[in-house]
């Protein structure tokens, strides 16, 4: 943030010349729209969008933090929950709550699940037993929450060793982790062996489907054999799912979910002691945009089970069109199996470094992966009409890198943030 300094202007403008300052500014920003970027934004057409923005407009200035003057938020909540919890297999008596997004969601589920272990009454647990491929915001959570998390490397198919988790698993570990899917291979992990594992060792087991909540049950409606991985497994006892991924709401929207209220318990903060008396707070924020859960339901409801599910399916013959191209330029390997809307995949035989600046120079911008080296696609509905370009574009690229006619200058290929 090296810019220079401004200062607020003495007078104000026109709403017209505000909005042209703003599309002044956004003019160097990545036209999402054109299809060309894969990763940051979740494109599901111009109606959802408009359906989600005059939602998020109608309850802009509507704050969840006063449900009692709001109950139509409060409704609004309760219902978006309750979409989540009957697609993700929950118990009756499961619950939980909207967050701003997938990081706070994580943070508060790994609050809850410490203080539940403080409450146990022996010493406190304090470690996170987690695959190399879970989100960073466990790591982010730890730090905030004075606790700890153990990595450990994933199995040959990129999916989470889940022996090698067990013999990490020891008398300070609080919780184990699995994703469904992981962001940076996007395939989901062996939840139901984890959920013997943290059954048989008395853990807590959080299923991170930030990317997968709300798009793998459409998968798995539409009739591909995916493995279990909700609640359906009775050793999960938290979720996390976000709705402004492939729930296609507006950003600032995620879902935390507990087995019973008797965990999450832990989540909520209560204090007293100042002038206004008891204030109650569910999640981390204080205020929390109305906009957001309005959007959220709003997007539900317009979509419906059929909606979800015609996108779902868009996505997914989307991601099998990208694996036949990638396959046909030949010289790819594919980190994993790949069955939702996230694509990953390296090379023996080229550096996946120069591909992705190849891609980079001709418009395309998706995250990189260092370790392995390879590119990494997550896709919406909006990236069916670009395949073609992008197969063609990449078939050029490739050919480029083979000649030696392109070489990695940044060395480190795109970044994820
Ligand atoms: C698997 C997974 N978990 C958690 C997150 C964090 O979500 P957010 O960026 O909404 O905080 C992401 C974000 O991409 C993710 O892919």
């Amino acid at each position: 943030m090296g810019g220079e300094r401004m200062a607020l202007s003495r007078h104000g403008s026109s709403w017209d010349e505000v909005k042209s300052k703003m599309s002044a500014l956004a003019e160097n920003d990545f036209d999402w729209r054109s299809g060309r970027l894969a990763v940051y934004v979740f494109d599901a057409g111009e109606d959802v969008r408009t359906v989600a923005r005059d939602a998020y407009a109608m309850f802009i200035a509507e704050n969840g933090l006063g449900p009692a003057a709001f109950p139509s938020l409060r409704r609004m909540e309760e219902d978006v929950v309750g979409f989540g919890l009957s697609l993700l297999g929950a118990p009756e008596g499961a619950c939980g709550n909207m967050t701003s997004g997938g990081t706070e969601s994580i943070l508060l589920a790994v609050k809850t699940c410490r203080d539940w272990w403080r409450a146990q009454g022996e010493s406190a647990r304090t470690e996170i037993v987690a695959p190399y491929s879970a989100h960073p915001a466990f790591n982010k959570a730890a730090e905030y929450l004075d606790v700890s998390v153990k990595r450990v490397p994933v199995s040959d198919d990129f999916t989470a060793d889940v022996e090698a988790m067990a013999t990490a698993v020891d008398n300070n570990t609080m919780m184990v982790v699995g994703s469904a899917p992981c962001f940076p291979f996007g395939v989901i992990d062996g939840i139901e062996a984890l959920s013997e594992l943290a059954l048989e060792r008395g853990v807590w087991l959080h299923v991170d489907a930030c990317v997968g909540g709300y798009f793998a049950p459409f998968v798995r409606m539409n009739g591909v054999n995916l493995p279990p991985f909700d609640f359906a497994l009775p050793g999960v006892r938290s979720m996390s799912a976000d709705l402004h991924k492939y729930g296609y709401a507006a950003k600032g929207a995620s879902t935390v979910f507990y087995r019973s209220e008797a965990l999450r318990e832990y989540q909520l903060f209560k204090f007293g002691d100042w002038p206004t008396g008891e204030m109650a707070t569910p999640t981390i924020a204080g205020t929390r945009p109305g906009g957001a859960i309005a959007a959220a339901w709003a997007v539900m409801h317009y979509l419906g089970q059929d909606g979800y599910r015609a996108k779902a399916q868009i996505v997914t013959e989307t991601r099998a069109k990208y694996e036949r191209g990638l396959k046909s330029i030949g010289g790819f390997r594919f980190w994993g199996d790949h069955q939702l809307g996230l694509l990953a995949f390296g090379s023996d035989e080229f550096d996946m470094f120069a591909v992705a600046e190849g891609m980079r120079d001709r418009g395309w911008m998706s995250a990189g992966l260092k370790e392995p080296k390879g590119m990494h696609l997550m896709l919406s509905p909006g990236h069916a009409e670009v395949a073609d370009e992008y197969l063609g574009d990449m078939a050029d690229t490739v050919a480029e890198v083979r000649s030696g006619d392109r070489v990695a200058v940044a060395g480190g290929g795109s970044r994820y943030s």
